[in-house]
């Protein structure tokens, strides 16, 4: 049986359209879901938006519109940027949708008739930025804005009473909060009480919400909406046997704006619930501009559309994957951006092909020519093609994406090195199966590598394979059949050239 693999991006708010950061994430989930695909697995990819609350409500007000005409209109911005992007998700979940209010409200009873729901006044600091009530310490850390004090009678979920046992989950569990960091801040964060969470809102505050199935005067609290999305999607409650192919979650991919409401509010929702837990929440960084984090609400966003015009989606998707350091924060520049896609795309991977499809032009009238019998030059690339597959495959299991990306390259520029070592250009006016040989190899390692790219590219690997007539060929060395003949083509990666001012 091939493993399975379900992903999940956070359901982006929908009061803006989506900017690099929302990219970002659903980029990685689909990455991290081809390299799968390509491994045999069985993947189920889930994205979608968080269309209820506060700030859903305020930014439909702003534009005059009903917070559902808001939503309807906003939603294809994302739906449109995942198809430029190439995103292969397999299901798209809107929480308006009926099908999860449905399972919100069977959960909200399910939860309330185990005894986990209590009703209770509550006076305490509410953020409208971050939809949360927060602590006095949480306050004052100056990380909060739009800071109110708010009483009201409210309902609660019971999760001081789970607390213990997550502690004990997180700690017995490795891998369950990555990177380690996070779970140590988690842990950090557990080692004070844990308060019970409001989860509702009356209605005479806010109306835009999913009504709570046991007092109507209420609608839900957006976060325990939101959360309950990576289960109705897999059909629970409403399709158990699809629910069982993919429930638990391989992992939860988020920022580490959104860790402490997916590792703390959500496991204990699970528990009560009974059901297990995901494998991993993995917590990235942040693209920042300059010091500050790209948002919103700042106004410091870049659009993807602008990048995407002009240097094409596998550019964008090559830069995001390979610059951030995965659970590291990373600094978005034009000028990082154009660096590295003249380096890697245009200097090394670009290069290779122009140069192996040039002299296979040109000495073997761009037939693919004969492998011959590998020298120990040979055996080297040889042996790193053949290592490659399991190496990336030992870095993804590890969420190590830039890495495993920097690994392809690393193969890509080692036959750069053996091309002008070897010089088959010199080689082919005396020595032409030599010079055959040489090229078949550097070729193969291309091919190789760009079956593997291919997850990170999807347009432009695709592309390469076809060039070599090599679409269905997979991991195994010798995929490159001789006597091919390989296509024409333009550059796939031109230089850009920058301006100098
Ligand atoms: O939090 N750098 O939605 P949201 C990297 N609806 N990633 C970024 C980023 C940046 N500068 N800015 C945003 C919500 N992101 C909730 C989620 S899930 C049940 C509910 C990405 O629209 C990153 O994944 O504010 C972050 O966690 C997410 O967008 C927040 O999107
Ligand atoms: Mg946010």
């Amino acid at each position: 049986m091939p493993d399975k693999f379900y992903v999940t991006t956070p359901i982006y708010y929908v009061n803006d359209k989506p900017h690099i950061g929302h990219a970002y994430t659903t980029i990685l989930a689909d990455v991290l879901s081809r390299f799968h695909r390509e491994l045999g697995d069985r993947v189920f990819f889930l994205t979608g938006l968080d269309e209820h609350g506060q700030k859903v409500q305020q930014a439909a007000e702003k534009r005059g519109l009903s917070p559902q005409d808001h939503c309807n209109d906003l939603a294809p911005r994302f739906t449109d940027l995942w198809k430029k992007l190439e995103i292969s998700n397999d299901d798209f979940i809107r929480t308006t949708e009926e099908r999860h209010k449905k399972i919100v409200q069977a959960v909200l009873q399910k939860v309330y008739d185990s005894g986990d729901i209590y009703q209770k006044e509550y006076e305490g600091l509410y953020s409208v930025s971050e939809e949360r009530f927060i602590t006095e310490k949480e306050a004052e850390s100056g990380q909060f804005r739009e800071i109110k004090k708010i009483q009201e009678k409210n309902w609660f979920f019971k999760m001081s009473k789970y607390q213990d046992r997550l502690i004990r989950y997180i700690e017995e569990h490795e891998g369950f909060i990555r990177p380690e960091s996070r779970k140590n801040e988690m842990l950090g964060f557990l080692r004070q009480p844990l308060a019970d969470l409001c989860i509702s809102r009356p209605k005479t505050r806010l109306s835009w919400g999913i009504e709570i199935p046991f007092d109507r005067d209420y609608v839900t609290y957006v976060w325990f909406d939101a959360l309950i999305n990576y289960i109705t999607a897999p059909g629970y409650l409403s399709d158990d046997k699809k629910f069982k192919t993919w429930w638990p979650a391989s992992v939860h991919l988020i920022g580490k704006d959104i860790l402490t409401t997916h590792s703390i509010y959500w496991t204990t929702m699970l528990f009560s619930l009974e059901l297990p837990l995901p494998e991993t929440i993995f917590a990235h960084g942040w693209w920042l501009v300059g010091e500050s984090k790209m948002s919103k609400s700042l106004g410091n966003v870049i659009n993807p559309l602008d990048l995407i015009e002009q240097h094409g989606v596998d550019a964008v998707r090559y830069y995001l994957m390979s610059e951030m350091i995965l659970g590291q924060d990373s600094n978005f520049t034009l000028e990082n951006f154009i660096k590295r896609y003249n380096s890697d795309l245009a200097n090394d991977f670009g290069n290779l092909l122009n140069r192996v499809s040039g002299l296979i032009g040109k000495y073997f009238e761009s037939v693919v020519p004969e492998a011959g019998t590998p020298t120990p030059a040979d055996e080297m690339i040889i042996a790193q093609g053949r290592a490659l597959g399991e190496k990336v495959q030992s870095l993804l299991k590890n969420y190590k994406v830039d890495a495993a990306i920097n690994e392809i390259m690393n193969l890509i520029r080692a036959v750069n090195k053996y091309m002008e070592v070897q010089a088959p250009w010199k080689l082919a006016k005396t020595d032409l199966p030599s010079a055959g040989r040489v090229l078949y190899t550097a070729t193969e390692a291309l091919r190789l590598s760009a079956v593997l790219l291919r997850a990170v590219m999807p347009e432009k690997a695709q592309r390469v394979l076809e060039i070599l007539g090599a679409q269905n060929s997979g991991l195994n060395w010798g995929g490159l059949k001789s006597g091919t003949k390989l296509e024409a083509h333009p550059p796939l990666f031109p230089r850009i050239e920058i301006e100098k001012s």
